[in-house]
């Protein structure tokens, strides 16, 4: 049964303070494996909300034999809101049974090992921490948050959730064999932020066992929920993952149905959110059919200017100043909103320059400059363009490092996927994108042929397994993820080119259009179908997987 809410306990403070209460039949499933099947387990809920875990827990511990007026002594819950700790305490002594419930910020609470810890060592700490995105989890309790993590060894980032920090915090309370048991939101496995958690969770517990739901669990709330379930210390090599439908399932769940996982030391579990059979055969195609985009040239970041709007010169600005066609560079535009199709032509630029993009990069030759680079060099100082911290960096300021021209162009930070684009016109670029320059040994065809074959559903997946997703649904590669992008090898790349470079106009003006999809299709069939030999019911089931994670970052449809 669900806790209602107190009257003053209007919604935004519940979303502010991460209040969504887990669902009985999970708090149930939990406490049960949490307290070990013992009547005596001290167990802690950090942030007990109203007492679903405490009350789990204390039915267990009566159900193993405990005295139901004792477990006062065993059960320990802190919450931040007053209110709910008295809701719980109704609910427990309802039942007959008691707890030690603390009003206040569990960050301020020191662990047994700190001087002034009053709770003591646990056998198990149970519960859903609340999931406070970084721009709500503010003040002292986000100071307190990070340095309990950074107590337990864990350095989390400006943009992390408070999740995170509790999950260390709440398990340096644990006794060496102790067992955690919580609700964790799914970006466990995906988020940038989340890296040190991946990497403590390996090195932290002798076994961790993570139970993923294809259904979203929580009525109010839109985060899928990961289990993560643990035990022990000294760390492990792998997981045991286990995939369930929904909570009701759980109580059909054996220990023994788990498939083991080796997770990456490093970057994201993304592609363990994949069923087992379809990540089974996303590993068997990447690796017999595919190439990391980095066999063919390594993703590097376009020119740091440090101040792109001054050091990105329109045609328009480049006159006025009159400024010499030697102290400039052509590149593509910051941003990637004109680059549409799979090509990015002479053409384009010059049609680019007209319509008054900022198609020219400042790249003074000389030591003394003069005349109109003189002038436009003073503007910038005038509008303080020195002072920007990439400028303060390097002499003369007014000289970026300017990268040579790639042969393709990656866009890294993208809404719906990654992107190729041939670089035909043979400019440069700034870090609103990644360049290739292709190796000497890379395939004649791959500057024209990739940027096309690379729409199709194993790199797209690939994307979503290896790129990381940001707020607001973003999915970004930096250059060592984009390396590892799973995209045709060259013997499958030549092999669909033949088809697929007949189609190649015909295609980009499908992209052009947006119709993205239709492109994806055609591809699949040349790529996947007919060049990698695989039934097209695989075809369907990478291409439902990369749109499903898709939207799932996106929270959109396609
Ligand atoms: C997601 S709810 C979980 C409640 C309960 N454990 C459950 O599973 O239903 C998170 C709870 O954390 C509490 N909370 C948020 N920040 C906290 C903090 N820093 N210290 C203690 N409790 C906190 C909220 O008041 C809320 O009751």
């Amino acid at each position: 049964m669900l806790a209602t809410v107190e009257p003053r306990d209007e919604p935004d403070l519940r979303k502010r303070r991460g209040a969504f209460f887990t669902p009985a039949p999970i708090a149930d499933f939990l406490a049960a494996w949490a307290t070990g099947g013992r009547p005596d387990a001290r167990v802690l809920d950090p942030t007990c909300g109203e007492a679903v875990f405490l009350l789990a827990a204390a039915r267990r511990l009566a159900a193993n034999g405990a005295d139901p007026a004792t477990t006062g002594e065993v059960l320990h819950g802190v919450d931040l809101h007053q209110a709910s700790l008295e809701h719980s305490r109704a609910l427990l002594k309802a039942e007959g049974f008691d707890a030690n419930l603390i009003a206040g910020d569990f960050f301020a609470q020191p662990t047994p090992a700190q001087l002034g810890g009053t709770l003591g060592w646990m056998d198990a700490v149970v519960g859903n921490p609340p999931f406070v995105r970084y721009h709500d989890h503010k003040g002292q309790t986000r100071r307190r948050s990070a340095a309990a993590a950074l107590a337990q060894g864990v350095r989390l980032s400006g943009l992390a959730s408070s999740w995170a920090a509790l999950l260390v915090h709440a398990c340096s309370f644990l006794k060496p064999d102790g067992r955690v048991a919580l609700v964790l939101p799914a970006e466990l496995l995906t988020v940038g932020y989340a890296e040190p958690v991946r990497r403590w969770l390996r090195e932290r517990f002798a076994s961790v066992h993570l139970v993923l739901f294809e259904q979203l669990q929580f009525r109010d709330a839109e985060e899928q929920v990961v289990l993560l379930v643990a035990q022990g210390s000294g760390g492990c090599d792998a997981f045991a993952l286990h995939q369930v439908r929904d909570a009701e399932e759980l109580e059909r769940l054996h220990v023994f149905d788990g498939v083991a996982v080796a997770p990456q030391a490093q970057g994201k579990w993304t592609d363990l959110l994949l069923p087992t059979e379809r990540r089974a055969l996303f590993r068997r195609v990447t690796t017999r059919h595919f190439a990391d985009l980095g066999s063919y040239g390594a993703p590097e970041l376009g020119t740091v200017t440090g101040a792109n709007a001054f050091f990105a010169l329109t045609e328009a600005t480049r006159e006025r100043f009159n400024i010499a066609g030697n102290d400039l560079t052509p590149i593509v535009p910051p941003g990637t909103k004109h680059l549409q199709g799979s090509r990015f032509t002479r053409g384009r630029w010059e049609q680019l320059r007209l319509q008054g993009e900022r198609v020219w990069l400042l790249n003074p030759k000389t030591n003394r400059p003069r005349g109109g680079l003189a002038r436009y060099i003073a503007h910038g100082r005038g509008l303080g363009v020195h002072d920007a911290y990439k400028c303060t960096v390097r002499t003369p300021w007014w000289r970026p490092p300017v990268v040579g021209a790639p042969d393709v162009f990656f866009t890294y930070m993208s809404h719906r996927y990654p992107r190729l684009i041939a670089n035909e016109a043979g400019v440069s670029f700034v870090n609103s994108m990644h360049g290739v320059v292709l190796r000497a040994d890379a395939p004649t065809i791959a500057r024209d042929a990739l940027p096309l074959l690379a729409l199709n559903s194993v790199t797209m997946l690939g994307a979503e397994v290896f790129g990381r997703s940001y707020g607001g649904g973003i999915l970004k590669m930096e250059p060592s993820e984009a390396a590892v992008l799973p995209v045709p090898s060259p013997a499958l790349l030549a092999r669909a080119w033949k088809t697929i470079h007949k189609r190649r106009e015909h295609l980009d003006e499908l992209l052009r259009a947006g119709h993205w999809q239709q492109v994806v299709e055609e591809i699949d069939a040349a790529v996947l179908i007919q060049g990698a030999g695989l039934p097209p019911q695989d075809v369907l089931a990478l291409r439902f997987e990369a749109s499903r994670l898709r939207r799932r970052r996106t929270r959109k449809d396609d």
